[in-house]
């Protein structure tokens, strides 16, 4: 039996990935710490397929006291870190909170660990069958331009935001833990999340629900800068597999091969809702998109090589953007207590009018809808 823990587990990504685990694998048992914050919620964890092989602690990661203290009890052999501050335009208007969980978090994380793991264990080698994970993200290594070859795992670091410049010291720090004190780490960079319990600050939800609700639909700029989606239920399929598979040490790639241009991903939620809701009286939905003052410092283009994990771990993506869209519209279509509950938080509300109050609309032209 291995002992997780998740940090950052009531989240989107985090929730997903305690779901398939309890689901995959008869032989863990998972302690989901959490702080709660406006982005974490038990909402996401209703329903999970194996409860007794489950537990929940609301605590700060920034706190070595309580990370000891769970390590300790749980006797925890496998950490997977999860926990940050996500959102690159909330790090853009108060950066703070993000050196605070994403720098300080994982510095107690990976202190707390080795001291645990140091002293629990009677063999020579103390960091034998234990393994710390970082999740990280594509966005430490900065922005492509057309031409430029997707980012592979040696592109040097050159983060733009104040969130992805917060990872990139995050992982710096679990390399070093690695180099300098041989703790069993491994780390993946991915690129951007959907699917479902994502949070609707981020592009795909807050397009879905506000394309429900009939109000604009805001595409930063001239809506041409490139992500690389992936299907969050093939993320957490990845990590798990690097997690058994992966060579420690190393980082690996993660990626879904799919990278339309933000354009087109809002057009094509905006085409299946018309599908899926043909009597909407907003339909057809495409006349919602709105341009919008750009996002300050905006990342051109991402693009992720996954040679690595492809070849040394045959690991894929199983979803097309198209199968993952429909699913993610699906989801949340079919999910209306979990949208309200998530909608009726006041700092949702208090987001919008923050981040979107002060931009300006413009309708784009016929042929660009
Ligand atoms: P999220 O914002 O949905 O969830 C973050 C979770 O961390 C929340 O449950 C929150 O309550 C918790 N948390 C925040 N601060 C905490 C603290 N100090 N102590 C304990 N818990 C705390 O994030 P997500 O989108 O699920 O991303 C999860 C991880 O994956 C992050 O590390 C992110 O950088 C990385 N990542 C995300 C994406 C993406 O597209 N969403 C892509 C690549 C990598
Ligand atoms: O690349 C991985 C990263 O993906 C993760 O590390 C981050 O945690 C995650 O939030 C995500 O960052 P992005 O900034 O790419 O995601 P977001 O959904 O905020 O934006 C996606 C694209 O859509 C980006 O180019 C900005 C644009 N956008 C976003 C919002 C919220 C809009 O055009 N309008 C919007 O209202």
């Amino acid at each position: 039996m291995h002992n997780v823990l998740v940090t950052g587990g009531a989240g989107f990504i985090g929730s997903n990935f305690i779901r398939y685990l309890l689901q995959v694998e008869p032989e863990v048992f998972v302690v989901n710490l959490d702080a709660l914050t406006y982005a974490g919620s038990l909402e996401n964890l209703k329903d999970l397929p194996a409860p007794e092989r489950y537990v929940f602690e609301q605590g700060d990661i920034c706190s070595r006291p309580l990370v000891d203290e769970l390590m300790r009890k749980y006797q925890i052999d496998t950490v997977v870190h999860f926990a940050a501050e996500s959102h690159v335009d909330r790090s853009i208007l108060g950066p703070e909170q993000f050196i605070q969980t994403n720098i300080v978090g994982t510095f107690t994380l990976l202190e707390s660990a080795k001291q645990y793991w140091a002293e629990s264990s009677s063999s020579p080698n103390p960091y034998q069958g234990v393994r710390f994970h970082h999740v990280s993200t594509d966005e430490v290594f900065g922005s492509l331009e057309p031409d430029d070859p997707p980012f592979s795992e040696t592109t040097p670091y050159a983060p733009n935001s104040p969130y992805s410049a917060s990872k990139a010291a995050s992982d710096h720090l679990v390399r070093a833990y690695a180099h300098t004190y041989g703790l069993p780490v491994t780390i993946t960079n991915c690129s951007n999340n959907y699917g479902p319990y994502q949070f609707p600050e981020k592009l795909i939800p807050l397009m879905i629900l506000n394309a429900l609700e009939g109000k604009p639909l805001p595409v930063y700029g001239d809506g041409q800068q490139i992500r690389d989606w992936l299907f969050v239920q093939d993320h957490c399929e990845a990590i798990w597999m690097v997690l058994r598979k992966g060579k420690v040490g190393e980082t690996y790639n993660i990626g879904g091969d799919n990278q339309p241009t933000n354009l087109t991903v809002v057009q094509t939620i905006c085409d299946i809702l018309d599908e899926f809701v043909p009597d909407s009286p907003h339909t057809p939905h495409r006349s919602l998109i709105r341009y919008v003052t750009d996002r300050p410092g905006h990342d051109r283009r991402y693009a992720m090589d996954i040679t690595k994990i492809r070849q040394e771990l045959g690991w894929q993506p199983r979803h097309s953007m198209s199968e993952g869209l429909v699913k993610t519209v699906r989801w949340y279509l079919d999910n209306p207590e979990w949208v309200e509950a998530i909608r009726k938080q006041q700092d949702f509300q208090k987001w919008v009018s923050q981040n979107y109050g002060e931009r300006r609309y413009e309708t784009p032209q016929e042929g660009n809808r």
